[in-house]
């Protein structure tokens, strides 16, 4: 803490204006403006982290501006301008140099996909070993949210830039909130929130991870889940999610499954702490696994700020796993560090 105060103080003072000096961060602080190796706060909403040769890259919605809530809004559809997905990159997971803004809006046509007054959120990237592309999904919207698809963009480095390749409704069905998961055959798949949200769609992708290949099952039905964050541990397949309430928070629940496209159970809620039934004003966005760390994960929530989503904050918490009842569990902490996972 006093280390910390230490370095606050180091703020200069220049002609009237003042800058603080790009510090480094100890530890993580949930809620808290977490600042860019540059002192710039990171902008990386509703976010995917991917490990790449010893790098974890997180990109998320470069939401920059004003937020605004449309006219003709017939619900609370708060939005910012589409400005593109930035990218981050780290080797501890806590000090984040911004690589910029790897897949940019396309402002010179009204009919793209990505222009500025569209939907572009949830991006999430995976890396092809057989093609060395890096692709990336997104939740493509128009701004009603009634388009309800996926966009698919490709690079050959992990920092951009994207191409962005085409949006469609994956096997013909609406997607919404979604994320993505290789399992260890390097099969990948899609999870999104279709049918009016009401029900998870899970299409598997083709070889090359830009389409889905025609296979998909539909789970969750009708449970209106949103937010998925899927990962795996010790051969069984978890997805964290939240309720559906627009940017308001909700319960979070855990779910499990022997196998991916097979039935999955619902756990319940892993949060514990204060707050924990509103998933500490936060909504999952991400689960991290930690890099040589043995029952390590990080759950990473979003905490919106409807009204100003661009100083929309953080939420990442360690998921602790207890070996003798089986369970993982997502306690709150004001402040931690990765060395929580060697305790258990
Ligand atoms: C909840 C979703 O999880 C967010 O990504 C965003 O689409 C908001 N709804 C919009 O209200």
């Amino acid at each position: 803490m006093l280390k910390r105060i230490a370095l606050t103080v180091l703020a200069v003072c220049t002609l009237g204006t003042v800058s603080v000096q790009a510090q480094k961060n100890e530890s993580f602080r949930p809620k808290e403006v977490w600042n860019d190796t540059e002192g710039n706060p990171i902008n990386a909403h509703g976010g995917g982290v991917l490990y790449h040769k010893g790098k974890y890259y997180w990109y998320g919605e470069y939401k920059v501006g004003e937020t605004v809530l449309p006219p003709d809004a017939t619900w609370e559809r708060y939005r910012t301008d589409v400005t593109g997905v930035s990218c981050y990159s780290s080797k501890d997971l806590l000090n984040w140099k911004f690589e910029g803004v790897a897949l940019k809006a396309i402002k010179d046509d009204p009919e793209s996909d990505i222009h500025p007054s569209q939907v572009l959120e949830r991006p999430k990237v995976i890396y092809n070993k057989k093609t060395k592309k890096f692709v990336m999904w997104m939740h493509i919207d128009s701004p009603d949210y009634s388009k309800a698809e996926a966009g698919v963009a490709i690079a050959d480095s992990p920092t951009g830039p994207f191409t962005y390749l085409e949006g469609f409704r994956p096997n013909g069905s609406m997607a919404r909130d979604q994320t993505l998961f290789v399992d260890d055959d390097g099969t990948a798949y899609q999870f999104a929130s279709s049918e009016e949200n009401q029900t998870m769609h899970i299409n598997r992708l083709t070889d090359d991870y830009t389409k889905p290949d025609g296979t998909m099952v539909r789970r969750f039905i009708g449970m209106a889940r949103e937010a998925p964050a899927v990962f795996k541990h010790d051969g069984k397949y978890y997805m964290l999610s939240s309720g559906c309430t627009g940017w308001d928070p909700n319960r979070a629940e855990l779910a499990v499954a022997d196998s991916i496209m097979g039935e999955w159970t619902v756990l319940g809620d892993p949060c514990t702490g204060p707050d924990a039934e509103k998933t500490f004003y936060g909504q999952s966005t991400y689960v991290i696994p930690v890099q040589g760390k043995k029952n390590a994960f990080i759950a990473c929530f979003d905490m919106w700020k409807k009204k100003d989503l661009q100083d929309s904050r953080y939420i990442w918490l360690p998921m602790m796993w207890d070996e003798a009842n089986g369970k993982f569990s997502i306690p709150w902490h004001a402040e931690w560090d990765l060395s929580v996972f060697k305790k258990k």
